[in-house]
């Protein structure tokens, strides 16, 4: 399974090359820099790179929801009848929704609820949303991308997950950066960073898709 995971993510850096494996690659870039927190500029020069990767978990959650988000674009700039790009675009989709999703349910919710207690609601409906979103993904890994009800399951995912990233980065994901401070953040971060490439290929692997 891991292996097809890294595959399928070096593959999810572009449908065509383009902006998508530019972002990936500035995001590796700026990794490597000593001292960047993911908040402004890296506090080191270039000059002091190191090979050890330092990423704050709310940066790396973004960083996702950007790329999800330009996957969406291609999608919705691809043609009426440009079936076998748009199943490509899907795919990929399930691919970063389906790790993102259970990177988040793993480690970053519990933690944002025992660091940031208020949180509790807004965790409780995130994991909501991510239920309907995890079965439409799971119908459109099976729905023909010639089908008429395709554009239209798609549209309906875009629209939620841009709601849910909304809401996450708008509403609640600063209350949780105020409490849990940088070094838990990095720790975090680290975390997911390792354990995306454990997460399930299937949708309805994900806990919440259960509930
Ligand atoms: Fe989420
Ligand atoms: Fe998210």
């Amino acid at each position: 399974m891991a292996k097809v995971r890294t595959a399928r993510r070096a593959e999810a850096d572009g449908v065509d090359g383009s902006p998508v494996l530019a972002n990936s690659l500035f995001r590796r870039a700026i990794r490597g820099w000593a001292g960047y927190t993911g908040v402004g500029w890296p506090a080191a020069s270039p000059d002091a790179m190191t090979p050890e990767a330092v990423v704050d978990g709310i940066v790396l959650l973004k960083e996702d929801h950007k790329t999800v988000e330009k996957l969406f674009k291609q999608f919705e700039k691809a043609g009426e009848d440009a079936h076998v790009e748009k199943r490509k675009i899907a795919d990929k989709v399930i691919d970063e929704l389906t790790t993102h999703t259970w990177i988040e349910e793993k480690i970053f919710y519990p933690a944002a609820r025992e660091a940031a207690p208020d949180t509790k609601d807004h965790v409780l409906e995130s994991i909501e949303e991510h239920h309907v979103v995890l079965w439409m993904l799971s119908e459109l890994k099976d729905l023909d991308a010639a089908d008429e009800r395709f554009d239209a399951k798609m549209s309906v995912l875009m629209e939620n997950v841009r709601h849910h990233v909304e809401e996450e980065e708008k509403e609640w994901f600063p209350e949780v950066r105020k409490a849990m401070g940088r070094n838990r953040l990095t720790e975090l971060g680290e975390q997911m960073e390792a354990a995306k490439n454990k997460a399930p290929g299937e949708p309805l692997a994900v806990p919440s898709a259960k509930h």
